[in-house]
C-alpha cells in the first residue's frame, strides 16, 4: 500500500463538512435576461438597456439633485405598462402627489406607500406585488432586527440586504435611493455598492440645469454608460443630443477655447475645454481643473516643458470642462494642452477645429478607442478641422473634413 501523501492527509480532515454540490462551468443552465423598458431612454441607456427584472439599482447623488423627480417621472410612466409601487420614507404622500400633479405625469396606476419600516414594506410588497418597487430613500428606513438609530450604517446595511434579497428572491426589481452623505461617505450609498447590482451616480453642479446620470457598476451591462438630462420646471428631461447642449458657446473664437470629443460609455460627445493662463504671484503656482484629474495636468504640463520646450513654471494655470461634465479619460491630454498654449499665446484657435488624443510621457500622441466615431461626431455638428493621433486618422478619411495626424507632441504644437 502507497503511504498517503502529507497534502491528502491534510485535506482529508476537511472532508467531513463537503455536503454541497460544485458543478462544472459548462453545465450551468444560462438563463435570459428579462428586460423591459422604463420609457425614458436616457435611464434605459444606464441600465445597459433597460431594466433587469428581479434587479437592484442603487440611485446615489447629493441631496436635491433630482433623485426622487427622476424616479417618480418614470415610475408613473412605467406604471401604466406594470405594477409599480412607490415607497416615501422622507417626503409626505402629499408632496408627492402635489410633483406629480405640477409634472402632468399620469397618476391612475401608481401606487404610492409612506413606510419607513423595511419588515411592514416587505409585508405590503408581498401582498401587492410590484414588477418595480422604489425605495426613496434608503437612508430613512430601519429594521426590527436592530436596535441602533435609522440612518446609521448598521441601519442602512441590513435593510438593504433585506431588500435585495426579497428582489432576488420574488423578481421584484428595486431602486434605492441613496443621499451621499457630505461629512464622510459612512453611511452613504458606498456602503451598498457591493450588495446590490446597479450603481448608478448623478453629477451636475447646483448652479447648472444639466444632471448627469453615470452607471459606476452594472452586472448587467456597460459601466462609464452616461445619461443626460436637464432639470426644468416642468421635471427633468432627456438630452438626446448631449453634444448640442455642451457646445454653446459663442461663435466669436476665443483665446484658450478647444473643442474634443470625449467618448462617453457607447457614444460620443463634443464638449469644450477652456484653460486660462496668467503671470503668478505665488511661490507655487495654481493648478485648479474642474471636470479633470488635477494630477494629470501636472504631467500634462511637464511635458509640455520637456518635449515642447514650453514653461509654465511662472505661470497659474486654470482648465474647465464647459457643463459641469466630468471627463475621465485621456483623450483629453491634447485638447487640454492645446487650450493652455492657445491662452499662453492668446491665440484663438480656429472655431471649426476639434482635438482629441492621449499625451504619453515622453511626448507621443497615443491612439484613443473609437476614433472614427468621434471624428464621424464632430463632423455631424459641421467641424471642418481635427487634429488627431496618426493611429486614429483613418484611411478613407472624413467627408467635409481636413485631418491632421500627429505622432509627436511637436508636431501638434507645430500645427498652430
Ligand atoms: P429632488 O428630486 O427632490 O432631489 P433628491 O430626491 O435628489 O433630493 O429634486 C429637487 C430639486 O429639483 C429641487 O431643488 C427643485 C428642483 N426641481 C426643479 O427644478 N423642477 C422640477 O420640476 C422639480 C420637480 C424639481
Ligand atoms: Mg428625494
Amino acid at each position: 500500500m502507497r503511504a498517503a501523501s502529507p497534502r491528502s492527509a491534510q485535506l482529508s480532515g476537511y472532508a467531513g463538512i463537503a455536503n454541497t454540490q460544485v458543478t462544472p462551468l459548462h453545465e450551468v443552465q444560462l438563463e435570459n435576461i428579462h428586460r423591459f423598458s422604463s420609457n425614458t431612454a436616457e435611464l434605459d441607456r444606464v441600465l445597459g438597456g433597460g431594466i433587469v427584472l428581479g434587479s437592484v439599482v442603487l440611485i446615489g447623488g447629493d441631496p436635491g439633485i433630482g433623485k426622487s423627480t427622476l424616479l417618480l417621472q418614470a415610475m408613473c410612466q412605467l406604471s401604466l405598462s406594470h405594477k409599480a409601487l412607490y415607497v416615501t420614507g422622507e417626503e409626505s404622500m402629499q408632496q408627492v402627489a402635489l410633483r406629480a400633479h405640477r409634472l402632468g405625469l399620469p397618476q391612475q396606476q401608481l401606487q404610492l406607500l409612506p413606510e419607513t419600516n423595511v419588515e411592514r414594506i416587505l409585508a405590503v410588497a408581498a401582498q401587492i406585488k410590484p414588477q418595480v418597487m422604489v425605495i426613496d430613500s434608503i437612508q430613512t428606513m430601519n429594521t426590527d432586527l436592530l436596535q441602533s438609530a435609522p440612518g446609521g450604517v448598521g441601519q442602512v446595511r441590513e435593510c438593504a440586504a433585506q431588500l435585495v434579497r426579497f428582489a432576488k428572491n420574488t423578481g421584484t426589481t428595486v431602486f434605492l435611493v441613496g443621499h451621499v452623505t457630505k461629512e464622510g461617505m459612512l453611511a452613504g450609498p458606498r456602503v451598498l455598492e457591493h450588495m446590490v447590482d446597479t450603481v448608478l451616480y448623478f453629477e451636475g453642479e447646483a448652479d447648472n440645469r444639466i444632471r448627469l446620470i453615470r452607471a459606476i457598476k452594472n452586472r448587467f451591462g456597460a459601466v462609464n454608460e452616461l445619461g443626460v438630462f436637464a432639470m426644468t420646471e416642468k421635471g427633468l428631461k432627456e438630452v438626446n443630443n448631449p453634444s448640442a447642449i455642451f457646445l454653446s458657446r459663442s461663435s466669436e473664437p476665443a483665446s484658450g477655447s478647444v473643442v474634443m470629443v470625449t467618448w462617453e460609455g457607447s457614444r460620443p460627445m463634443l464638449v469644450e475645454v477652456q484653460a486660462l493662463v496668467d503671470t503668478t504671484h505665488l511661490a507655487n503656482p495654481r493648478r485648479v481643473t474642474v471636470g479633470l484629474d488635477s494630477n494629470r495636468l501636472a504631467m500634462l504640463l511637464a511635458v509640455l516643458h520637456r518635449h515642447g520646450g514650453i514653461a509654465t513654471y511662472d505661470q497659474d494655470v486654470f482648465v474647465n470642462v464647459v457643463g459641469g461634465v466630468r471627463v475621465a479619460e485621456t483623450g483629453a491630454d491634447l485638447a487640454v494642452l492645446l487650450a493652455i498654449l492657445s491662452s499662453l499665446r492668446n491665440r484663438p484657435l480656429p472655431n471649426d477645429l476639434i482635438v482629441f488624443g492621449e499625451v504619453g510621457l515622453s511626448g507621443e500622441i497615443r491612439p484613443v478607442p473609437s476614433g472614427q466615431e468621434r471624428l464621424r461626431e464632430a463632423a455631424k455638428h459641421g467641424f471642418k478641422r481635427a487634429i488627431v493621433p496618426k493611429a486614429n486618422a483613418p484611411k478613407g478619411g472624413i467627408d467635409n473634413m481636413d485631418i491632421i495626424s500627429v505622432r509627436q507632441l511637436a508636431e501638434a504644437l507645430g500645427q498652430l
